[in-house]
């Protein structure tokens, strides 16, 4: 753990009754001096530390940044997802990043989060706006034992892990729309992009992008994107600390992609299905120059959506951008 995460992580426990600069020299193996200096880096960062003669330091609030360290120390036990952890004040896409480390042979479960991207990416080519500090903009790299064909899976499961974890910190209720993006009030909240590098039967490995819109106001989107975009703070009233969503995203991520990993894809299309609000409707699927009209019947086994098309064939759909007709 590095220094600053060891005086967050002291200053959290001890709370109110604060801690000495002496206890965490001694705890840090450092000089005082070497302790004021980090307590001042923090606060630069825009922790709010007090100092008092009897208490010694208290921390008082945390800023909404993400904070590559104190995350690592907050998140607690996770087997793959958030091993390694970065966080980039401005990149052009994290899954840039992820590519990079990628390539340089880094072991999968990397995370890297930006506080903004100048070229965010989203499915089909299109735009991903990331404005600094509102959103959580984060790519995880993986290397699965699964076939190229098997990679629906990864997006759905995901899928499934970050409702949870808006559920879980926000006590609104997404919906899933197959394959990745999720719906608060019938407006998008979050997309996620998977991308791929892989042999006929071998993935290399897998770039899981995710974009998660929290704390703008109607303000803050783009007119253009009022009607289809929202964000956790529209939908619940009150801003959200990032980090929390962060780590518990990080927690769920991890829990989903070890149940996959280890052929329990089918325990997590359950909860799939019920989350989503794709299944029974009928539905206009665009793939490349092909669309396909019918109704989602299930899910099946790796992961594709099932389609009973108007003359009543049951198509496999493993990508593409989906419509729900009225
Ligand atoms: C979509 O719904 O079209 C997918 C959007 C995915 C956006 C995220 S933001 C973090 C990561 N980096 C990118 O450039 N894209 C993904």
């Amino acid at each position: 753990m590095t220094h600053d995460a060891t005086i967050l992580t002291h200053l959290r426990r001890v709370a109110d009754t604060g801690v000495s600069g002496a206890a965490l020299a001694s705890i840090l193996g450092v000089s005082r001096a070497a302790v004021w200096a980090r307590i001042e880096e923090l606060r630069r960062l825009g922790y709010e530390i007090e100092a008092s003669p009897h208490r010694g330091y208290v921390l008082r609030a945390v800023p909404d940044v993400l904070h590559a360290d104190d995350l690592l120390a907050r998140l607690g036990k996770i087997r793959i997802i958030g091993r390694d952890l970065r966080v980039f004040h401005e990149t052009t896409s994290t899954n840039d990043v992820i590519e990079r480390l990628a390539i340089d042979g880094v072991a999968e479960g990397i995370l890297v989060f930006a506080e903004t991207q100048t070229a965010g990416r989203g499915r089909l080519g299109r735009h991903w706006i990331s404005p600094p500090g509102l959103g959580l903009w984060f790519s995880v790299l993986l290397r699965p034992k699964l076939s190229p064909m098997a990679t629906t899976q990864l997006t759905v499961a995901s899928a499934v892990a970050v409702a949870r974890a808006i559920e879980s910190q926000t006590q609104l209720k997404p919906q899933i729309k197959w394959p990745n993006d999720i719906i608060l009030n019938g407006r998008k909240v979050c997309g996620i992009l998977t991308e791929l590098s892989a042999e006929m039967d071998r993935i290399r490995y897998v770039t899981l992008g995710i974009g998660l819109d929290v704390n703008q106001t109607r303000d803050d989107l783009p007119p253009e994107l009022l009607a289809i975009a929202t964000s956790l703070r529209i939908e619940s009233g009150r801003t959200h600390p990032r980090a929390n969503l962060a780590l518990a995203l990080i927690h769920e991520l991890d829990e989903v992609y070890h149940r996959v990993n280890s052929g329990g894809f089918a325990r997590i299309s359950d909860d799939w299905a019920s989350r989503c609000n794709t299944l029974g409707e009928r539905i206009r699927v665009r793939s490349g120059d092909r669309t396909i009209r019918g109704t989602a019947e299930a899910l099946d086994d790796e992961g594709a959506l099932l389609l009973r098309t108007e003359h009543g064939r049951l198509e496999r759909i493993l990508g593409g951008d989906v419509t729900i007709e009225k």
